[in-house]
């Protein structure tokens, strides 16, 4: 007979009907000769009820169904008499597919964070992380979804690259070469002649400087893939290997991609509402109480958009009036994250965009804004700055931060190549990425949403290694 998914038989009502259901043992209870099995197969939050006779189910059987045990159930669904389930499944017959002895680490109820994360191979199984893995899934598909609906194309970016797009230089090489013999020229620098690609790569930190290939041709496109950073911050919003979402568009302005960035971030938040109903009320109940309520007002605010100017005025008079923060927040600084969630959290109460940062902290690529005689620059809505600033448009999310880091890009040939010799970069790499300011530039703009913070959000998980079935992190690849 053909399986049916729990979530299926728990929401069929043709009783009587007789059924196959499988799927791993949660628990096992029982008492004068019938016993009840909580079954889940993953397929959704909710267990569905097995109610066996130990007339009917061999006594060896029964001893097998331990927690964890997977199991095949044949039986005759039926209306539950138990509150908070519609159908239940009277067993006929039960067949061990799997023995699970108590050795198995997700046997008591209650266990850590940390624990879990180091039985990450079968945390997939406890309720939490079936329920953050279906969300998770649920938010690719609402991204997706959004690009596909709105005239985006996906782009393929490549993981391998030789180029350094944020210019951090936390990037993880990639080689065939036997480290214990490098070839190393007179200065000491090693030859990548001799390597796989010829010269020396790295595993990608963002798509977007292809990205912006695809776009200047295709009008809009999105990438959504891995992205590697060897940054050595061992923060609950870092991980070394994390996906993110890349939408770049043809002739787009600030204020436009602004809009788009509130209205893509809204609508997965909107789509979480509404497909993933069971899984958010579960965390809701038991992850963090607020949680429902904080996505649904997401909803119904208007995303606040503030110069980095203003920003910092806010910060210093709230500093003025006795507010202590740990870092200084003097204008040019970047923000730290006790300034973002000062803002987000404790001034606005809402979503903020942050625009026209300082040259200074920002990628090379960003639109500058026109400067000032004095050596100030003017931004968003005719915002003076008091130094040169770009046009850089954060958002920033109550308890996360920083969600998405995007910009205009600079379109002007001269103006972007003054900048990268301003900052002194490796030009020889970056000549495929100038010719689209060269043949046929055009205004453009895109931005990189941080997939696991957007599920740290939607979820209300506290641990960015928590949302990811397999965190990387540094000192950390297992499993
Ligand atoms: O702000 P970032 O570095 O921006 C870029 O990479 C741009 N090239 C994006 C673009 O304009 N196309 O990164 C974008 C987002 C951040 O806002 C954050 O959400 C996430 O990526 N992010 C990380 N997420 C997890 N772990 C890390 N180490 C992350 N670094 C960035
Ligand atoms: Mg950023």
């Amino acid at each position: 007979m053909k399986r049916t998914k729990v979530t299926d038989a728990l929401k069929c009502t043709s009783y009587g009907e007789q059924i196959v259901v499988k799927g791993w043992v949660r628990s096992k209870r029982g008492s004068k000769g019938i016993f009840f099995v909580a079954l889940n197969d993953g397929s959704t939050i909710k267990n569905i009820q097995i109610v066996g006779d130990e007339a009917k189910i061999p006594e060896d059987i029964v001893k097998r169904i331990t927690t964890g045990a997977c199991i095949s159930v044949e039986g005759r669904l039926v209306e539950s008499p138990a509150a908070g389930q519609a159908s239940e499944i009277q067993a006929d017959s039960i067949e061990i597919l799997g023995d699970c002895d108590n050795t198995y680490p997700l046997q008591k109820k209650g266990a850590s964070w940390e624990y879990l994360r180091t039985v990450a191979h079968l945390r997939p199984r406890t309720n939490t992380f079936g329920a953050i893995l279906r969300i998770r899934h649920n938010m690719a598909m609402a991204i997706h979804t959004y690009f596909h609906e709105h005239g985006f194309f996906y782009f393929h970016t490549p993981l391998i690259t030789a180029s350094d797009c944020e210019g951090a230089g936390n990037m993880f090489q990639v080689t065939t070469k036997n480290l214990y013999d490098l070839k190393k020229d007179e200065q000491g620098r090693i030859l990548y002649n001799d390597d796989f690609f010829g010269e020396q790569t790295s595993l990608t930190v963002s798509g977007q400087l292809e990205g912006e290939l695809g776009a200047t041709a295709l009008g809009a496109i999105y990438t959504f893939g891995p992205t590697f950073r060897a940054e050595n911050s061992n923060t609950p919003r870092h991980l070394a290997e994390f996906w993110m979402i890349e939408p770049e568009v043809a002739f787009l302005d600030q204020e436009e991609l602004m809009d788009l960035e509130e209205d893509f971030i809204k609508y997965c938040v909107r789509w979480a509402l509404d497909h993933c109903q069971d899984d958010l009320e579960f965390l809701n109940k038991m992850v963090d109480k607020g949680l429902i309520e904080r996505l649904q007002s997401v909803l119904n605010e208007d995303f606040v958009r503030l110069p980095y100017t203003e920003g910092i005025r806010i910060l210093q008079e709230a500093r003025k009036n006795g507010r202590k923060f740990e870092f200084p927040c003097e204008w040019g600084d970047d923000l730290a994250s006790e300034h973002e969630r000062y803002l987000v959290e404790e001034h606005f109460r809402k979503p903020v965009i942050m625009t026209d940062y300082p040259r200074a902290f920002k990628s090379f690529y960003m639109k500058q804004n026109e400067e000032t005689p004095d050596g100030g620059s003017v931004g968003y809505k005719g915002a003076v700055a008091p130094g040169p600033t770009m046009q850089g448009t954060d958002v920033l999310f109550p308890s996360i931060g920083e969600i998405i880091g995007g910009s205009v890009r600079e379109a002007s040939y001269e103006k972007l190549l003054g900048e990268i010799e301003r900052r002194q970069m490796d030009m020889t790499h970056l000549n495929w990425y100038l010719d689209t300011r060269k043949y046929g530039s055009c205004p453009h703009a895109g931005f990189g949403l941080g997939f696991e913070r957007l599920i740290l959000f939607v979820t209300g998980m506290q641990n960015i290694r928590d949302v990811i079935p397999f965190p990387r992190t540094p000192g950390n690849a297992q499993f």
